[in-house]
């Protein structure tokens, strides 16, 4: 290689990692996993767990997950009005694999199926929808009613 092809392939790499590392970090504190407290069939969250505190800013979150120990797979409490959420199991339904949440759906790296943020099949080869769970709420807190 040469130096000069040499040197502009370092250059950019020492731009490109700290803009990559930047991005990766802002994503991965996207993801939250909000305190929650279980009392008998219900799963308790503090609507103040979809609030962050952002360089003394307070800003909203749109989602907030939600495991115990007790589960095998998350659930995505996706925030989908002033006072309504949604809260799906983010189990994939084609064969269980766990989903990512993003760009406000869910997707399954296993084999791409793409679910919409109420838990609907938006992409296969998933056919059924994801499992939903009624909610909820009072002033403080959001109530996921498991059966
Ligand atoms: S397990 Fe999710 S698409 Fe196959």
């Amino acid at each position: 290689m040469e130096r000069r092809k040499f040197l502009k392939t370092c250059c950019y790499t020492a731009i490109g990692l700290p803009l990559l590392a930047g991005t990766l970090h802002s994503c991965a504190a996207a993801i939250y996993y909000a305190p929650v407290t279980k009392k008998s069939n219900r799963l308790v969250v503090r609507k103040a767990a979809f609030w962050q505190l952002k360089k003394d800013k307070k800003t909203p979150r749109n989602f907030v997950l939600v495991k115990t120990t007790e589960m095998d797979f998350p659930i995505c409490l996706y925030k989908t009005g002033p006072d309504t959420y949604v809260a799906s199991l983010l189990r994939c339904t084609h064969r269980g694999c766990e989903l990512n949440v993003g760009g406000g759906m869910y997707t399954c790296p296993c084999h791409g199926s793409e679910f919409s943020i109420k838990g609907i099949v938006l992409e296969g080869p998933a056919e059924t929808n994801l499992k939903t769970f009624e909610i909820v709420s009072d002033n403080e807190n959001i109530y996921i009613l498991q059966s």
